[in-house]
């Protein structure tokens, strides 16, 4: 299984994964076979990459972190969530009674991402969240959801306060309900004026849940603080260092690593071992060194799937990670020095044995 653009796709190629409709439903199975109308409709959803099967290796299965179902069931919460805001917000200004917000349905999926995270075994993150542009605030809440959690539980945290962690997350982008459609939509870059308008939601997303009280002070921490930078750069408060909370930390770190390796209309994602590298780069500047490098042992920089280029000139697959050989896994070649594709793939290479042969390049679309 790998990841592809979706101008990429042919007739003939089998998915990978499911495709879900923004409202949840699978719209294709994995396993169904692509014709231009199923390609159609795959664009009409306004996906960028899918993750489609590879004839060659047709065995190798990547596992996401939480059930598949569960991530959906998520992402519907958490949408569901911004419109109970949003009608809120509309009703006030109406003059309406506000409806109050129901924590219960996030409560109830934070504490199954939860116990989904510790009850998998040295979990890695190895499947990217490729992202339909139609519903990308829920799915990115969701995957923040999940990488920050799998953090917290790098870092220790008992399962309490995994959850409060995970509600937090969850909600962190909460405050973007209160931001005009225009800024929150443009395709462009910002203008100054936008962008500190923009920079409101962390503050924003906080006091509509301060008087919420169902919700730990540690998940509103989360959502004050996500976009401050170790260095004192962020925003709303710019704290510095140690006086950002462990969870506002955990959130930047998540939330920020998300938005990267997601696609937008304005830039292409960062593949995984960019982004550790970006993350690598700025520890001790924007995050603290100890959190970040605690973080990217959890993320597989070759996840399974990933066409790489050798250092014989071979093209190959990676089909099995080993965290503590993160950067030299198994791979499989695919296609030899001169660029001709291979009818079957080669016999398994350990790259953590082949110390001679190393990766070049990441081969991606
Ligand atoms: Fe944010």
């Amino acid at each position: 299984m790998r990841a592809i653009h979706i101008d990429d796709l042919n007739t003939g190629m089998v998915l990978g994964k499911n495709i879900y409709t923004a409202d949840g439903r699978v719209l294709l199975r994995q396993g169904t076979t692509l014709s231009e109308r199923y390609i159609r409709a795959l664009k009409d959803l306004h996906y960028s990459h899918v993750y489609i099967r590879d004839p060659r290796v047709p065995d190798i299965e990547v596992n996401d972190v939480i059930p598949e179902e569960l991530r959906q069931e998520a992402i519907q919460v958490i949408h569901k969530s911004f419109g109970d805001i949003q009608a809120q917000l509309n009703g006030a200004t109406s003059g309406a009674i506000k409806p109050g917000f129901n924590t219960d349905a996030i409560a109830s999926v934070s504490r199954d991402i939860v116990e989904a995270i510790l009850n998998n075994k040295d979990v890695v993150i190895q499947l990217a969240d490729l992202k339909s542009h139609d519903n990308y605030t829920f799915a990115h809440s969701v995957n923040s959801c999940v990488v920050g959690t799998v953090l917290g539980h790098r870092l220790g945290l008992p399962e309490s306060k995994l959850r409060d962690l995970a509600m937090g997350l969850m909600l962190h982008d909460i405050g973007k309900t209160t931001i005009p459609l225009e800024i929150l939509n443009k395709p462009g870059k910002l203008t100054e004026l936008e962008f500190n308008r923009m920079k409101e939601h962390a503050r924003a997303g906080f006091d509509i849940l301060r008087e919420i009280f169902t919700l730990s002070a540690h998940a509103k921490i989360v959502v004050l603080q996500h976009h401050e930078r170790y260095d004192g750069t962020g925003y709303p408060k710019g704290l510095k260092g140690a006086d950002i909370h462990l969870y506002g930390q955990v959130g930047a770190i998540a939330d920020v690593y998300d938005a990267m390796t997601s696609d937008r209309s304005y830039r292409k994602r960062l593949l995984p071992h960019e982004a550790i590298e970006f993350l690598m780069g700025n520890g001790d500047r924007y995050f603290s060194l100890e959190l970040v490098t605690t973080f990217v042992a959890s993320i597989a920089p070759y996840p399974v799937g990933t066409i790489v280029k050798l250092s014989t000139g071979e093209s190959a697959i990676v089909t099995e990670v080993d965290m503590s050989f993160a950067t030299r896994p198994n791979v499989r070649v695919i296609a030899d020095a001169s660029g001709q594709d291979l009818a079957t793939a080669g016999p398994t290479l350990e790259l953590k044995k082949e110390r001679a042969i190393a990766i070049i390049k990441v081969m991606a679309d």
